[in-house]
């Protein structure tokens, strides 16, 4: 039987109820694949990874080492919310990384989007592969793997995702959630007691906040871009447009305008807002934002942020544009 082969007869996942004896099932299978020995994930917060992370608690306890690594380009308290959640509130066995300097050190002066994106995946490896080596006794690897993984079998995820794996880890894998669509994965993470927000997220790059602040990242600018997506993602909270937007978040570009502040000239970056919907990320529509919201998330970054004077709506369809800006 070709176990990366969703069979015909499986349900969608859709209920609580179906989530439930899915939970079961695997939690019963994983028992079985791993007996008594060590299962290793890098748990990003994204929302596979934290599901399996959640399934395999269940499953097998403190057997799971889980390993966070904070490449420095997350959105703002997103660390903190996988410590909070994991090791305070499920008790897990989780290494938490803070990486920002090796990371931030590496991508000095570079600018072209895909030498950063390769430094930041090539460096994720690294340093997961670091905190690897340092455990013992670990026998399985740990992955957020979903079914549009396996059917792009191009391997979409490998090359996106950050979180690639070096493929001379020797260790078998684990991956319960192989053979679930993405709503059905939602659905399990809920029944699994995972907060709302993190289980229906929106999607982020693996490369993080390092793709949206453009051109050779600096320290100032980043800190600029991840407040003002801060204050991005809490108005759209208020309002409603979180749950209805499919992706939404702020890029900064490398250059300046002149403004004014205090009756004085004052020199900023451009914070651009983009907000897209989409089924499959292949094409994208702008959400037509009511400008109400647009003023008042332009008065917060403009007067909240340091180093930002102006906000941008950015209206450009995909194609021509991508979602991202690099
Ligand atoms: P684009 O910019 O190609 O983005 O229109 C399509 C979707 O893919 C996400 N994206 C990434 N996701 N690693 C990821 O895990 C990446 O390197 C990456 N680049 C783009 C993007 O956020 C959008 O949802």
């Amino acid at each position: 039987m070709d176990t990366n082969k969703r069979p015909d007869s499986m349900e969608r996942i859709t209920t609580a109820e179906l989530a439930s004896a899915f939970i079961d099932e695997q939690v019963k299978a994983v028992r079985e694949q791993v007996g008594d020995k060590k299962v290793l994930l890098a748990l990003s917060g994204g929302v596979d990874s934290s599901v399996v992370a959640a399934l395999l608690i269940k499953a097998i306890g403190k057997q799971l080492v889980c390993v966070h690594v904070n490449h420095g380009l997350m959105r703002k308290g997103e660390s903190e919310e996988v410590i909070e959640v994991f090791r305070n509130q499920l008790d897990a066995n989780l290494i938490y990384v803070d990486a920002t300097d090796r990371f931030l050190s590496l991508l000095e002066n570079v600018e072209a989007p895909e030498t950063k994106r390769k430094i930041i995946g090539g460096e994720f490896i690294k340093v997961f592969d670091e905190e690897a080596s340092k455990l013992e006794g670990i026998s399985f690897l740990a992955q957020g793997t979903i079914y549009p993984d396996i059917l792009e079998s191009d391997g979409v995820k490998a090359h996106h995702n950050v979180g690639g794996l070096p493929e001379d880890m020797a260790m078998e894998l684990v991956e319960p959630v192989k053979l679930l669509y993405k709503d059905e994965v939602r659905v399990v993470g809920e029944a699994l007691g995972l907060p709302h927000a993190m289980v229906y997220r929106q999607p982020f790059p693996g490369p993080g906040l390092g793709v949206r602040c453009l051109g050779a990242i600096t320290r100032d600018r980043l800190h600029a871009l991840r407040e003002a997506d801060a204050i991005l993602r809490e108005e759209f909270d208020n309002c409603g447009l979180a749950e209805k937007v499919w992706q939404y978040f702020i890029a900064v570009p490398d250059m300046k305008s002149v403004g004014v502040k205090d009756s004085k000239r004052y020199e900023g970056w451009p914070a651009i807002i983009r907000a897209v919907n989409t089924t499959d990320a292949m094409t994208a529509t702008i959400e037509e934002i009511p400008y109400d919201v647009l003023h008042k998330i332009t008065d917060r970054i403009t007067h909240e942020v340091d180093g930002i004077n102006r906000v941008l709506f950015d209206l450009t369809p995909k194609p021509i544009g991508t979602i991202e800006w690099e």
